[in-house]
């Protein structure tokens, strides 16, 4: 047997599984077998290097288990329509019932040039006034609307942001179609990309302008949220798992989509724990990069006994300190903005010591 071809065991045991991950030497192998007919590809997935030997097999395609891409499993090519993706395919032969593959003569791994989404280029802000981006996360019915405390309020901040020289824009998460985080970094934190995985796989999902406003166009984020059972809102939570993929850069790339941006927030409740409330969302969103200006919050409840809700509406509705308050938020996060554009402290950001990960500095060579 010739240097080249590496043993990988025993045909008959190896016949067992239709497909499985092998390591002839140092390359990673998907190993698959139909009807007795061996195939060897190469394990990394052409995309962003998903295991292909973990995948599932769909006639004689792998289907990688990261974000279903498919390539033949003896020739690498990538499904009909697709072709010139290809990852590496091994010549593969069976000797003495053991498998042998060749891993010295692999066919070349080719990529196709696929376009880039509009989301993944360079984060530079345009010239211009300060941006004002205004984040509704209630949940309500489309054919009747009903009046929102916390919307009331985004909208009272919003218009003093006007008044203050500032573009805005006013986001409804209840007006967008946008499906739940299905869990990719679940599978492994390199699955989970950005833009998010769901964004770059379908066309539908109507999520693009919250990632657009947060890491493109905002320099100011005013996020509004009613208190459900003591809690933000489902929508909140539902775009905060999708907005993982922005965190989570800074984990597997060490980049830093977020910077030099502030929130700030408005919560209101007709039953209490507003601080809970504030607490969880100024752990997401310092996590996200943003900065605080000082009382990054305002909030109204009216408590636990209190359960007339229509007077809770009629309060928030009427209240002249609570909407001036809403405009003094956003006056505080807009004056924290032009400080942070002025001076653009965050050129440089250390990642050591905040996940135990190494400081930038030793990972620079000598
Ligand atoms: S489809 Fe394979 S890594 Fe994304």
């Amino acid at each position: 047997m010739s240097d080249d071809w590496v043993d990988l065991g025993d045909a008959g045991a190896l016949a067992q599984n239709s497909l499985q991950r092998a390591l002839a030497q140092d390359v990673p192998v998907a190993l698959s077998c139909v009807n007795g007919a061996f195939g060897a590809v190469h394990g990394a997935c052409n995309h962003v290097g998903g295991p292909l030997g973990n995948g599932a097999l769909e006639g004689d395609y792998i289907v990688c288990p990261w974000h279903q891409w498919k390539f033949h499993r003896q020739t690498g090519v990538g499904e009909p329509g697709f072709e010139a993706d290809r990852v590496p395919a091994f010549p593969v032969k069976i000797e003495n019932g053991r498998v042998l593959v060749n891993v010295k003569a692999a066919t070349k791994r080719s990529k196709a040039p696929h376009k880039a989404h509009p989301l993944a280029r360079a984060v530079s802000r345009a010239e211009g006034p300060v941006r004002v981006a205004g984040l509704s996360t209630t949940a309500m019915q489309k054919q009747a609307p009903r009046y929102s405390g916390s919307d009331h309020l985004l909208e009272s901040a919003l218009a003093t942001a006007r008044a203050q020289g500032c573009e805005t824009q006013l986001i409804k998460l209840n007006q967008l179609q946008f499906r739940a985080c299905e869990g990719f970094y679940s599978k492994a934190a390199r699955a989970c990309t950005w833009p998010c995985s769901i964004t770059q796989m379908d066309d539908k999902d109507q999520l693009t302008p919250v990632y657009e406003a947060l890491v493109h166009w905002a320099d100011v984020v005013l996020i509004a949220t009613p208190i459900r059972w003591g809690q933000a809102s489902s929508l909140y939570f539902k775009m905060a798992e999708r907005l993982n993929c922005v965190q989570n850069q800074v984990t597997t790339h060490n980049r830093v989509l977020i910077r030099n941006k502030v929130a700030g927030f408005i919560i209101v409740g007709g039953q209490d724990n507003v601080q809970g409330v504030a607490g969880q969302m100024l752990g997401f969103f310092a996590e996200l990069g943003f900065h605080f200006p000082q009382f990054p919050y305002i909030a109204h409840s009216r408590g636990w006994s209190a359960e007339d809700m229509e007077n809770n509406v009629a309060a928030v509705r009427d209240s002249k300190e609570l909407h001036e308050g809403a405009g003094q938020l956003a006056v505080r996060a807009i004056e924290l903005a032009k400080c942070l554009l002025a001076s653009d402290p965050a050129t440089v950001i250390e990642r050591g010591g905040r996940k135990a990960h190494r400081l930038i500095d030793n990972l620079r060579p000598a």
